[in-house]
């Protein structure tokens, strides 16, 4: 197969919900389709129990589960489908903003009867920013659903883009019979926990009588007057509007009762966009150059605490990459080359020869990569678009051990260059502050040091409000807000400045009385 048509075949992209929309389940069943598992149940496994939620030694061991989980790769239909894994939990809300700039494009999954919840609207932000194309599959008709006007609108309102059913539910809960498919005309009645897929029945159009005897007058009517009422609604799909990020198609079905599945992921296949151009700071990246490029999303810390191995994640953004090769570390200066990248085909990990554009491939490191790193074949180009945000919540953090200071040390640089936290050293008084997006991030750190580099960290209390990296042309005020804010600045990992407001009231006065600084609350400016 040619290099085109590797890049053409490729889909690489990421399912997002709010936890227990069924998001583990979706997945699991693409696998089973792609043949990539064989029985279900092998993906529940990366799940963070509900019950877990406070228990992050729970959290630990799903870490460890999660490497083969991270990237699972599938064939199907002569395409070569990957779905990048985003963790559940919002304490890492920020793994899965940096999973969501390697992915192409996003299968939302909402539960039918508790529509759009909170951190799908997060996750959705991310999306909107980076224009992602989404695709939307209302999960759980087998139960008690909102109304399915309701539930388009409530996508529409909340998660701020137009949408077009491509399928209409049949009733729902204990009436639901199944789904018409707007798109091919055919209908396809729901059998609870089907394991395989059933045929569906073609109907030329919803007036046909036919409908009548298979669903009952009563649903068939109904089902006549939504489809004309959703046709007078919603535009017609149009799939540049849906690559353009402006127009989500919408499911309806069972993740569980693999109900609907197969429609989306042919679907998906048809319409979902090819590996996209990638930006870097100087030129766009187009996935058919010769020359081999990629960056690092993810860095995943091995569980054996003997050997600090780690995996770094690359996504290729152009070329073909190939093992044994070198190539160039931009940031370091130096060339390696990778004697046993691997790949991930379900929950299977092998060692590959070659990769293309949408692929991911596993990098062993022994702490050579931080996230956002770019590997090229010797151009000096940075990728862009992996920045860090703005923590919320913040400690500073001890040495609780003065015979260990190298370790924790160490220790506390490879868990930041993991993107676990972010760390900022006080310019006022030196010390150490530890900045995370979620609470649990904490007790990992702690956790981490300890088990993995044999070191004691404790952990004091600084109010703080929020962090922003300040930047600024005109040099004279810049080193006026800096030595007038002493107290309040701080140096990040890069040796960017950084204000940390200790109130929301502090940050707006500081922005008013400074005009020529700006205040950005992510990294990347
Ligand atoms: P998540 O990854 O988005 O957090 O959700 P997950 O797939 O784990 O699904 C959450 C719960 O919803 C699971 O039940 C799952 O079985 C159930 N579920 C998923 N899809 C459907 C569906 O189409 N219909 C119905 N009725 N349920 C569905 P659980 O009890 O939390 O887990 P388990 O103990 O059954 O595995």
């Amino acid at each position: 197969m040619g290099f085109t048509q590797e890049i053409q075949r490729r889909r690489t992209f990421a399912i997002i919900s709010h936890p227990d929309a069924g998001k583990t389940t979706l997945t699991e069943k693409l696998l089973l389709f792609g043949g990539a598992i064989h029985v279900a149940g092998a993906v529940k496994s990366n799940k963070i129990k509900k019950t877990a939620t406070s228990d992050f030694m729970e959290i630990e061991k799903q870490r460890g589960i999660s490497v083969a989980t991270s990237v699972m790769g599938f064939e199907y239909n002569d395409h070569k489908i990957n779905i990048l894994d985003t963790p559940g939990h919002q304490d890492f809300a920020e793994d899965t903003f940096r999973t969501l700039t390697a992915v192409d494009s996003v299968i939302i999954v909402i539960d039918a009867a508790k529509g759009v919840e909170n951190q799908t609207r997060k996750l959705m932000e991310v999306c909107r920013m980076r224009n992602t194309p989404v695709m939307v599959f209302i999960n759980k008709m087998d139960r008690p659903s909102k109304d399915p006007f309701d539930l388009l609108e409530e996508v529409e309102d909340e998660l701020k883009i137009q949408v077009r059913p491509l399928s209409w539910p049949i009733g729902n809960g204990p009436s639901f019979q199944g789904v018409y498919n707007v798109f091919e005309n055919s209908l396809n009645l729901f059998e609870a926990n089907k394991p395989t897929v059933q045929e569906s029945l073609a109907i030329d159009d919803v007036k046909n009588p036919e409908l009548d005897n298979i669903i009952g007058e009563d649903p068939a009517q109904l089902l006549r007057e939504e489809i004309e009422l959703m046709e007078g609604v919603y535009p017609q799909f149009e799939t540049q509007k849906y690559l353009k990020g402006e127009l989500a198609p919408v499911f309806f079905g069972s993740a569980l009762n693999n109900f609907g599945v197969n429609e989306l992921l042919n679907c998906f296949i048809q319409i979902a966009p090819t590996p996209q151009p990638s930006e870097t700071t100087t030129r766009t990246i187009e996935p058919n150059e010769d020359k081999f490029t990629g960056f690092v999303f993810k860095i995943h810390a091995n569980m054996d605490p003997n050997h600090r191995n780690r995996i770094a994640f690359v996504k290729i953004c152009s070329g073909k990459f190939e093992r044994n090769k070198n190539y160039l570390h931009v940031r370091q200066g130096k060339n390696y080359k990778f004697s046993s990248p691997t790949a991930f085909m379900a929950e299977k990990k092998s060692v590959i020869d070659e990769a293309y554009p949408g692929d991911i491939v596993g990098l062993p490191d022994s702490g050579n990569f931080i996230i956002g790193d770019t590997l090229t074949e010797g151009e000096k180009i940075n990728f862009k678009g992996l920045p860090s945000f703005s923590p919320e919540l913040f400690r500073y953090i001890e040495n609780a051990d003065p015979m260990k200071t190298k370790q924790l040390n160490k220790g506390i640089d490879q868990l930041m260059d993991e993107g676990v936290a972010q760390l900022f050293t006080s310019q006022f008084n030196g010390r150490k502050i530890i900045g995370t997006v979620g609470a649990l991030q904490f007790e990992v750190i702690e956790h981490r040091l300890s088990h993995e580099y044999n070191a004691k960290c404790r952990y004091e209390p600084i109010n703080l409000y929020k962090a922003c990296w300040i930047r600024s042309e005109n040099t004279t005020e810049l080193a006026d807000f800096k030595l007038r804010k002493a107290q309040y600045m701080a140096k990040d990992k890069q040796g960017r400045d950084v204000f940390l407001a200790d109130s929301s009231y502090m940050l707006q006065l500081a922005q008013q009385n400074f005009t020529d600084i700006e205040f950005h609350f992510t990294s990347e400016f």
